[in-house]
């Protein structure tokens, strides 16, 4: 039952998405979800209590006249365009992180596209097991499970193909142009709006899951982060000056993802270095690496196959980062 009613919700969420903002008429909708016209309206009224606003009008039939500020489900999916990048979406409203959600459901059989995101996280993690600030109501903190054929050793490169589909999500949705900071922060003016982190379940010779978490700072004001991140944070409405719609962003950020990993999967990985130096803002510059060895200063060459970074010190020798805190 409960899967049909999800089916249901589906079929009537992408009539929706198609009619453009048309009536469709209870009729219509009975016969494109396969259910009776007492059930649609049930579904309406559930909509509604979500906070979606549907005209109805005798004769014509519901449209959708607004839609909540949210990342739920029925959100994302209308209007979403991809084949299978978010076809499945797991939305919570707090969880204490969509990255230990996605990791259980991608080694219980999860999908590839399979979509984890919260409106609030109480335990977000960054990288280096960082504490990531996740409040409710203005982010964007989601996790997706990738199952790419590939060896392990090729993971690494999954954080770039994300970086460049962020980097392209943002510039099309809010029109600012975010660069890259080796090997997963996204800046605006030198300050972080978004962070990724990739994580893996994988044998020694196969890729089983990739775990992408994005977390994106989005309709933030500066007092809703804390203290000790301030100078360093930013948001993409303080930096455009308006609200941004964060479903907008995510079904963006899911169909760059998906044509970039196509794209990638087809050609390999240079088209996506290309596109990721292109957005780098160390390239060529001097750059200060602090590494679990000590630091390394010197000029940013680019990345490697893998993702690697490659520094030339002072004295020509060129060095290979894997890991590190970088400062420009
Ligand atoms: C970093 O820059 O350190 C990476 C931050 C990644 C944060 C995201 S938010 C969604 C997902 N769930 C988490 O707990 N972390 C990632």
């Amino acid at each position: 039952m409960a899967g049909n009613m999800q089916s249901i919700r589906k079929k009537l969420i992408q009539a929706f998405s198609e009619s453009n903002g048309e009536f469709l008429s209870g009729q219509a909708l009975a016969e494109i979800a396969g259910c009776s016209r007492t059930a649609i309206w049930k579904h309406i009224e559930e909509l509604r209590k979500e906070g979606f606003k549907l005209e109805a009008v005798r004769k014509k039939g519901y449209r959708i006249i607004d839609t909540p500020d949210s990342v739920t489900e029925n959100k994302i999916r209308l209007g979403l365009n991809t084949k299978t990048l978010g076809q499945v979406i797991h939305y919570e409203e707090s969880v204490p992180s969509t990255q230990k959600i996605a990791h259980d459901l991608a080694g219980s059989g999860a999908v590839e596209g399979t979509l984890v995101i919260a409106d609030e996280q109480t335990a977000g993690r960054g990288r280096l097991m960082r504490e990531w600030h996740s409040s409710s109501g203005n982010g964007i903190w989601m996790s997706l499970i990738m199952k790419p054929h590939l060896p392990p050793q090729k993971a690494p490169q999954f954080t770039l193909i994300t970086a460049v589909a962020v980097v392209q999500a943002i510039e099309d949705v809010t029109g600012l142009q975010p660069q890259i900071k080796w090997p997963n922060d996204i800046l605006i003016d030198g300050k972080k709006v978004t962070g990724i982190l990739t994580e893996l379940q994988a044998e020694s010779d196969k890729i089983n899951s990739i775990i992408i978490g994005i977390g994106m700072n989005v309709n933030h004001s500066i007092d809703h982060f804390p203290d000790e991140i301030r100078q360093i944070a930013t948001s993409l409405s303080i930096e455009k000056g308006t609200r941004i719609s964060r479903s907008k962003l995510v079904q963006t950020v899911l169909e760059k993802m998906e044509s970039l990993y196509s794209l990638y999967m087809k050609e390999g990985f240079i088209p996506i270095k290309l596109l990721w130096e292109s957005y780098a803002v160390s390239i060529g510059k001097r750059i200060r690496a602090r590494t679990i060895n000590g630091t390394i200063e010197g000029t940013a060459l680019g990345i490697t196959e893998e993702g690697v970074l490659k520094i030339e010190d002072g004295e020509g020798t060129i060095h290979r980062i894997y890991s590190a805190d970088i400062e420009v």
